[in-house]
């Protein structure tokens, strides 16, 4: 077990991605709160996991309910050793469409959420003085613009120089920040973005999400599970050396 007697905090893991992750760190021996603006969803999620997951109702954009978060995981566990920044939403538009209330919203969530959360946690594993692991969910979409895509990507590449930031302002306290990139992964979230792009590019629906599967080098999208094993890696004791970086795992995409 790589993460035995650990306590992390995954954002939005009451389904997808951030379910996979907190699924692996209970089984690699850690204890997770399942931190998510869906409450009910959590819940169901962490009970399904067991009695080491445990659910915290939490709205990244919501500065007092970031601190309420991180002091129920220091009551609940005794501190915080690890934290996921994985919230986040999405959307599309054509440039000349984008709306200043989509704008405002992705960034609240996805760099805001990041920052902030980061920040909270940072600020409890340095009182605690053991340091910590702070892992963000940036994106293929933050190594490049698309078009449509416009907002979600620049949020996802501010996540990246985030990373790189507080990567470099946080080691001094032995708290590592690193970040993946995933390239497509199927689920609840690419089937809303599917939807976006049948209307604005007039295909049917399920077509680009059976295209972008095929244009991956590994020849398919990726799954949840194919990105555990990096979020577990990142947050063990091997990657005690490795500061500010951000990993693709994308079936080849990054390189395609
Ligand atoms: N799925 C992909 O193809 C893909 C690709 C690259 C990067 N990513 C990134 O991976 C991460 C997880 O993606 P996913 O596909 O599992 O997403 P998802 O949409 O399935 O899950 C997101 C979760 O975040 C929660 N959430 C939304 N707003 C919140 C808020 N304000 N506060 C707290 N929780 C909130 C939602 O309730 C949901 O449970 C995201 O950062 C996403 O940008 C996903």
């Amino acid at each position: 077990m790589r993460l035995k007697g650990k306590s992390a905090l995954i954002t939005g893991s009451a389904r997808g991605i951030g379910r996979a992750f907190a699924e692996a760190y209970v089984r690699e021996g850690a204890t997770v709160a399942i931190a998510d603006i869906n409450l009910e969803a959590a819940e169901a999620t962490a009970k399904a996991i067991g009695p080491a997951a445990h659910a915290v109702r939490l709205d990244v954009t919501d500065r007092a309910s970031i601190e309420a978060a991180v002091k129920a995981v220091e009551a609940k566990a005794g501190g915080l050793d690890i934290l996921i920044n994985n919230a986040a939403l999405f959307d599309l538009a054509p440039i000349v469409e984008i709306s200043r209330a989509s704008y405002d919203r992705l960034f609240s969530v996805n760099v805001a959420g990041t920052l902030f959360m980061l920040q909270a946690a940072a600020r409890s594993m340095i009182a605690r003085g053991k340091g910590g692991r702070i892992i963000n969910m940036a994106s293929q979409a933050g190594r490049r613009g698309e078009a449509l895509v416009a907002v979600y990507c620049a949020t996802k590449a501010a996540v990246i120089s985030l990373t790189q930031s507080a990567g470099l302002d946080l080691i001094k306290h032995r708290i590592n920040v690193n970040a993946i990139a995933p390239g497509v992964v199927d689920g609840e979230h690419w089937d809303h973005v599917d939807s976006l792009f049948a209307k604005y590019e007039n295909r049917p629906k399920g077509e680009k999400k059976r295209l972008v599967g095929e244009s991956v080098p590994y020849g398919r999208m990726g799954r949840a599970e194919d990105l555990t094993g990096m979020a577990v890696f990142l947050a063990s004791d091997e990657a005690e050396y490795i500061v500010a970086q951000t990993y693709n795992v994308d079936g080849g995409q990054w390189m395609s």
